[in-house]
């Protein structure tokens, strides 16, 4: 982010609190609840999905030839890898047999081909058919004309895009609003430490929803990172599709007065990219936490995290520290999630017919606007 950008944005913080506000849109709105319930909805939803530029890791875990990761919460398998020869690709993780996952386990690295544990089909990175054991029982010779099935995979900003169907936005098209923001970060000279995922019993929606606004903070997270921030003050600006949250900590406040050349954004407060339709970029002082929400089903969501810090730690002091950020980190979502599932099984009561949003809860109002203008106009 341009340094100008970043004392723009100290300069609104401040601006609200020295006039004791926050940053709000017009009126207060309302969101129906049916959409985090209803299973054909989930159904609309992953279909959006499957045309939209998907985040699915970083480009430190495949950093070496040989590297390859897999990732099946988009709800179609995937494999990741890179070649010998350095080429990042993708393919459906499906052997082209009988239909086995070719690679079960998460991660690796691997010089040698990938053999399916069923019958020992034989794959390399670049997804060609290498052997087939006693192929004389296939006259059609598969090995000469089979290989697994291509997914579009592209790098930006250091983090690997795959999009499963053809029709959607092309990805620079997609990150162009945020790109130079987030270029500024460097993202792509960091490397993804202690990936984590967890399922959580709530709509994905409700799992981005925590975290675009601030009035939450003085109750939800009282013992734990509420001591830093301020109560209810935030800026939440649309960068269309995506949202840019700044919530700024208490320490912001000994900028003021201070000469501007000195002021860091990151250092006084967290900045959130919500990139539609489920991630979450989290700017911190010294490291940047990725996550993405996954929809596994109308109330069950897999929530995956990256910790991007700029080099593996070296010393038993360093891996103390980041693991002591990354307690820190997950503990908050922790929190904001027991929030999520709460709500989940209380719209799920029928309560409620529609949740409403106060004047300074707008981000859920952008990231909801979004959605329905994407599926057409439903809600
Ligand atoms: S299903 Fe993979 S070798 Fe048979
Ligand atoms: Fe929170």
């Amino acid at each position: 982010m341009e340094h100008g950008k970043q004392v723009e944005l100290i300069h609104r913080v401040l601006e609200h609190l020295r006039a004791g506000t926050t940053h709000m849109v017009e009126d207060e709105s309302r969101l129906p609840v049916a959409p985090y319930l209803q299973p054909e909805r989930f159904e609309a939803e992953r279909r959006l999905f499957r045309k939209l530029p998907l985040l699915v890791g970083h480009v430190s875990q495949l950093a070496e030839p040989g590297d390859y990761c897999t990732h099946n919460a988009t709800g179609t398998p995937l494999l990741l890898c890179r070649t010998a020869s350095g080429e990042l690709t993708c393919f459906l993780n499906v052997c082209r047999h009988r239909g086995t996952r070719l690679v079960p386990e998460e991660q690796g690295r691997r010089k040698q081909a990938f053999v399916c544990p069923y019958h020992g089909w034989t794959y390399d990175s670049t997804g060609r058919l290498r052997a087939v054991p006693d192929e004389a029982g296939f006259p059609s010779r598969p090995s000469e004309s089979v290989g697994l099935v291509r997914v579009p995979v592209a790098e930006r900003l250091g983090l690997l895009w795959v999009t499963l169907e053809p029709g959607g936005p092309d990805v620079d098209t997609f990150l162009a609003p945020v790109a130079a923001e987030l270029a500024g970060f460097g993202l792509d000279k960091h490397v993804a430490y202690q990936p984590s995922r967890i399922e959580k019993k709530l709509n994905w929606k409700i799992a981005i929803e925590i975290f675009l606004e601030a009035y939450h903070l003085k109750y939800a997270h009282r013992e734990s990172i509420y001591p830093l921030f301020f109560n209810n003050v935030g800026l939440v600006d649309p960068l269309r599709p995506h949202i840019r949250a700044i919530f700024p900590k208490r320490s912001i406040e000994s900028l003021a007065g201070t000469p501007e050349q000195g002021w860091e954004l990151r250092k006084h407060a967290n900045i959130l990219f919500q990139l539609f339709p489920n991630v979450l970029i989290l700017v911190q002082p010294d490291h940047v936490s990725v996550s993405t929400a996954f929809p596994m089903g109308p109330d069950v969501t897999e929530y995956r995290t990256l910790t991007l810090i700029p080099e593996l730690p070296a010393t038993e002091k360093a891996a103390r520290y980041w693991q002591k950020n990354i307690e820190i980190l997950l503990g908050a979502v922790q929190e904001d999630m027991a929030m999520g599932e709460s709500i989940q099984s209380g719209l799920r009561s029928g309560a409620n017919e529609f949740v409403r949003l106060g004047r300074f809860e707008q981000g859920l109002r952008y990231f909801r606007d979004e959605l329905e203008a994407r599926l057409g106009g439903r809600s």
